[in-house]
């Protein structure tokens, strides 16, 4: 990967709009109706506990993870998307991996997240970075669609 930076969105950030509409746009090519946060993303973002990395070329988003932090003890990955072009360049990796050193920074134990089994990049790399299936979900994001829930924990010291 050339040329790319990792951006924290903050609710301040001067181009926290566009940036947003971008991500919104991404997530609107990426995932079934259903499954995307479009229609809500900038309500979610609002939370607090909540957290976006985007990895960014030229003025280009080319991917996010979005994460949060329920209580001390455990985090989610809540969205992970990198758009078409950038695929398997490392972006993917990268933002998941800066996720997780948030989340380890608030001192909590286990992150989870939930994985369609048939998102077999997504598998690949939540395997590759340590984490493992915990359990199957039927039904998870529609009634033909189940889901994986995956964690992967650290000690704390
Ligand atoms: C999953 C996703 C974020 C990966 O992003 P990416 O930038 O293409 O991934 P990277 O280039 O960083 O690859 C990292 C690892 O992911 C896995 N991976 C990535 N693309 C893959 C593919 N096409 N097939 C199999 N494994 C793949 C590999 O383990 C890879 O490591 P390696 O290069 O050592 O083999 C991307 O494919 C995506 O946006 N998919 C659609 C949305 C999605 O499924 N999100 C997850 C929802 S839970």
């Amino acid at each position: 990967m050339t040329n790319w930076e990792m951006v924290e969105l903050h609710r301040n950030s001067g181009d926290w709009e566009k940036v947003v509409e971008e991500i919104v746009r991404i997530e609107k090519r990426v995932f079934p109706k259903h499954e995307s946060l479009a229609k809500s993303f900038e309500e979610e973002l609002k939370k607090k506990n909540n957290g976006l990395l985007y990895s960014k070329i030229g003025g280009e988003v080319a991917g996010y993870v979005m994460y949060s932090w329920p209580s001390s003890l455990y985090a989610s990955i809540t969205k992970l998307a990198v758009k078409e072009n950038y695929r398997g360049q490392g972006h993917g990796e990268a933002l998941l991996k800066a996720a997780i050193e948030k989340c380890k920074t608030r001192n909590i134990h286990r992150i989870s997240l939930h994985v369609d089994p048939s998102r077999i990049a997504a598998m690949n790399l939540y395997k590759k970075l340590g984490f493992q299936v915990d359990s199957l979900v039927e039904c998870y994001y529609s009634s033909d669609r189940n889901a994986y829930r995956m964690y992967l924990d650290f000690d704390t010291d």
